[in-house]
């Protein structure tokens, strides 16, 4: 069940999969949290940090079909290193889910997109949502953006968890959000 993620991605080890049970997503999520540590390392490359990530969360984490992120840049996000269907490249801030957490800095659960105004469809498998904002300092880096064809799929305890998450995640990004004055 444990993954034996952690030593040597940086020489190219093979990666053994992630999946869980996250019946207890409490303990799911701190595991995760290790695993991230030993895959970045002490990689400092932004993108190969993103892209990895997203990989590792998207192989995880059950029942999603998009994990990704999006990059605020001169004022927009941007879609970056992601998992699952292509998908919009821009969005502005406020709009849809992602633009409305980024906006809030705040983590927004959707249990049903076709409920939410202004829902941006990317995939439409999708019909549940999570959006964490990845803030440094005061600086709004973007957001991290996982999509479910569930409604319902993602609870308090997945914004816990993913927000432990981000918390690792955002110095090994930092720099993939270029808008230093935001
Ligand atoms: N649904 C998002 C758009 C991004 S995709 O889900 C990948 C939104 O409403 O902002």
């Amino acid at each position: 069940m444990t993954a034996a993620v952690g030593i040597g991605y940086r020489d190219c080890m093979t990666y053994t999969n992630a999946q869980r049970d996250f019946r207890d997503k409490d303990t799911a999520y701190a595991e995760l949290v290790s695993e991230l540590t030993g895959l970045i390392g002490g990689e400092r490359d932004a993108i190969a940090n993103a892209a990895n990530s997203a990989a590792l969360l998207f192989d995880a984490l059950p029942e999603v079909n998009w994990v990704g992120y999006y990059f605020l840049r001169d004022g927009e996000l941007v879609v970056g290193p992601f998992q699952g269907k292509p998908a919009c490249v821009r969005i502005a801030m406020g709009a849809g889910v992602c633009g409305t957490a980024a906006q809030r800095r705040q983590t927004l659960i959707v249990e049903d997109v076709q409920n939410f105004p202004g829902h941006i469809v990317c995939d439409p498998a999708s019909r549940s949502e999570i959006v964490v904002p990845l803030v440094a300092g005061q600086r709004l880096l973007g957001v991290l953006d996982l999509d479910s064809p569930r409604p319902g799929r993602f609870d308090a305890a997945d914004a816990r968890g993913l927000e432990r998450l981000a918390r690792r995640l955002v110095p090994a990004i930092a720099a993939a959000g270029s808008d230093a004055a935001e």
